[in-house]
């Protein structure tokens, strides 16, 4: 799961993927594409909106997206247009870029929807994002364990 910081979009994503897969055959992670919050905790109104919903994310620590995530993760997924664009950059091969898909085009195939960044906003903005991701990971969950 990656997004630009790591600290807003991804975290939310990789926690709710985690609830909905058996951890014991699959592994879920979230990175970010800038690295400018490497090491920090997840926004506090990303924390918030995931224990309103009995979702623990307060031990993810914001990392960098690497090379060797490109190879070793089977499916990546970004939030917008922009990590996309990014995240292509990145890959070596096309085995790597067709691993690489904006995370809502699983529950909106076709209309090309970003997760909007919720960091300049308000609260409203984060229990959007929470909402579209828990549908997208639904959808995506349930797909990887059919
Ligand atoms: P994220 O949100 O990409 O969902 O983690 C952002 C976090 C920080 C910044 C932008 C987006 N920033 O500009 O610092």
């Amino acid at each position: 799961m990656v997004c630009l910081g790591n600290i807003c979009r991804s975290p939310l994503a990789e926690g709710l993927m985690r609830s909905k897969l058996n951890f014991t055959k699959f592994t879920v992670d979230s990175a970010g594409t800038s690295g400018g919050h490497k090491g920090e905790a997840s926004d506090k109104r990303s924390i918030e909106i995931a224990m309103q919903h009995d979702l623990d994310i307060s031990d993810q620590r914001s990392r960098k997206l690497t090379q060797e995530d490109l190879e070793e993760f089977d499916y990546i997924y970004v939030m917008d247009s922009k990590n996309l664009e990014d995240v292509q950059r990145m890959a070596v091969d096309d085995t790597q870029r067709s691993k690489i898909k904006k995370i809502l085009d699983e529950a909106f195939p076709g209309e090309n929807l970003d997760v909007p960044d919720p960091y300049y906003g308000g609260k409203q903005g984060f229990a959007s994002v929470y909402k579209m991701l828990d549908q997208a990971t639904d959808i995506i969950a349930k797909k990887l364990q059919s």
